[in-house]
């Protein structure tokens, strides 16, 4: 892999868990395996006041607490944080802004970095259109001098997709479309875009991978934490906007697009749009009928008491947020006329995984004998996390006489390849954006398409409170309602574990 031109990085709302936990001991992974510019900087912005020490101290501990490298020798860190410096301002404010610029050119003219710049917008979403539209109003947009500036925003993107278009026509006032990097931290795995090379090099699959042969589809992404201290965001956004709207249709058009004629960012990004224009829209009556949300309530799990979801901190009282939600979704193109989508997602379950699974149809004339015949068929399952891999079922018969018949699982674990490394989502999403390359982000189309297909589900939660919002426990599966979703007679979600250790953390493929 070859190293990005020199580079300055600016991350505004630098004070902040997501700068300390994932972007800069992403950073510092990239150093550590060559991958960082030969000169760059990380410059972070922010109201709070820190001084350069104080500021690399914080960093340092997220270094030692989540890098790929956290082990690495405290000299190296050390060399490593000389690259990153602190500026305190106002972020609403143009005169700080004038103070960047004269800031961003004196380190552009020290380190000779030709005015490349990203700016990473990791503020509350309030600010994602207010300080593109700074930076654009003192000249610390443009391209100029073939330089390159781009912007990443963070998600949620928009609220709703009123929200989202004003925000995409802010960012376009000042910003080109390919200087925007809309992340999707979910793209950035390694197992979701083994996705990709699974069915596209692969050709076994591809004449399988339709109505013809696929059952159903399941996607499920889980987790066993609860909102911890993020209540006051999640409670006016809940499990649709935070989980569903992004990062599981995402999930949903790599399984289900078209081959792109090529692996350029724009043929890519084509056919994920085509999938999510192709969803299904809710009607009201579809709403109560293909989708469940739920809320978690208080229990008890392995011996230690859980809060309910109205009892955490920053939640309303009487609540109607969903921590949970699962849905049938249909894509009515060519491919998937017909194939139901199970997708579900929530807080507080037994466990953290997220998975594919493409249920095959049964042969069609069944010879032997199954008791369990319905979840049985054959199923391809891609782990996305944890134990990343793949598995696929196939049914073998039982050695010894008649024709008993076993489901057996042909397996790959990452974990079996040894000297590989796997790198975070955001180490390979910022070293993408560094060179250029916007296939892994979303573009403006895709997020609006994906808005317009959730809004009139907020819509009717909104204006119909007669729609239920069903109660689980804290640490079970969710709603058991969610199970009528699956109509099929004798199947069910698939349980993901086979075996969840005593601390419900893993999760075994
Ligand atoms: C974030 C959501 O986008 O994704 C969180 O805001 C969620 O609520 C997280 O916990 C899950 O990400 P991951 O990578 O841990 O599956």
């Amino acid at each position: 892999m070859n190293r990005a031109d020199n580079h300055i990085l600016v991350i505004f709302g630098a004070s902040g868990d997501l700068t300390y936990r994932k972007l800069i001991p992403a950073v510092f992974d990239l150093y550590k395996q060559n991958l960082l510019p030969e000169k760059f900087a990380v410059l972070g912005a922010g109201r709070t006041e820190f001084s350069n020490d104080k500021f690399r101290d914080k960093m340092k501990d997220g270094i030692k607490k989540f890098s790929n490298f956290k082990e690495d020798d405290e000299n190296n860190i050390d060399d490593f944080l000389k690259h990153i410096t602190y500026i305190a301002l106002d972020t609403e404010n143009q005169e700080d802004f004038k103070k960047l610029k004269v800031h961003l050119e004196t380190l552009d003219n020290n380190l000779d970095t030709k005015g490349n710049i990203i700016y990473y917008l990791s503020t509350p979403p309030s600010l994602y259109g207010v300080i593109p539209t700074l930076l654009g109003e003192v000249g610390l947009n443009n391209n100029t001098n073939g330089s390159r500036k781009k912007l990443i925003v963070e998600k949620p993107f928009g609220y709703d997709l009123e929200s989202a278009l004003e925000l995409n026509k802010k960012l376009s006032k000042y910003f080109k479309e390919e200087q925007i990097y809309r992340i999707d931290h979910y793209l950035g795995k390694e197992t979701v875009q083994n996705i990709l090379v699974t069915r596209f090099s692969n050709g076994i699959f591809e004449p399988l991978w339709n109505r013809n042969y696929v059952h159903h589809v399941e996607i499920t992404s889980v987790e066993n934490i609860g909102i911890e201290n993020r209540g006051g965001y999640y409670d006016s956004s809940g499990a649709l906007r935070d989980m569903v709207q992004n990062h599981l249709l995402q999930l949903t058009g790599l399984i289900a697009m078209e081959p792109p004629s090529s692996f350029d960012s724009n043929s890519l990004r084509n056919e994920i749009v085509k999938v999510f224009q192709s969803f299904r829209p809710f009607s009201e009556k579809d709403i109560l009928k293909n989708s469940i949300r739920g809320q978690y309530t208080a229990a008890t799990i392995r011996g230690e008491k859980v809060s309910g979801y109205r009892e955490e901190k920053g939640v309303k009282k009487d609540s109607r947020t969903e921590s949970y939600f699962a849905m049938k979704l249909f894509i009515d193109n060519w491919r998937w006329g017909g194939v139901p989508f199970y997708i579900r997602t929530g807080k507080r379950m037994p466990t953290k995984v997220t998975e594919v699974v493409i249920h095959f149809k049964q042969t069609p004339h069944f010879l032997f004998s199954k008791t369990d015949a319905a979840n049985s068929c054959n199923q391809l399952i891609l782990r996305i996390q944890p134990d990343e891999g793949v598995l696929f079922k196939i049914g073998m018969k039982v050695p010894g006489q008649g024709f008993d018949i076993q489901n057996v699982n042909m397996d790959f674990h990452y974990s079996d390849l040894s000297n590989t490394y796997l790198p975070t989502a955001y180490e390979r999403l910022l070293y993408d954006c560094m060179i250029g390359d916007s296939t892994l982000y979303q573009r403006a189309d895709a997020v609006e398409a994906a808005w317009k297909f959730v809004d009139p589900i907020l819509n009717a939660w909104k204006n119909n409170e007669k729609i239920p919002i069903y109660g689980y426990p804290a640490g079970t599966w969710g709603p058991e309602k969610a199970d009528n979703l699956i109509e099929e007679k004798d199947m069910t979600w698939r349980h993901p574990c086979k075996n969840l250790a005593e601390d419900g953390i893993y999760c075994e493929l």
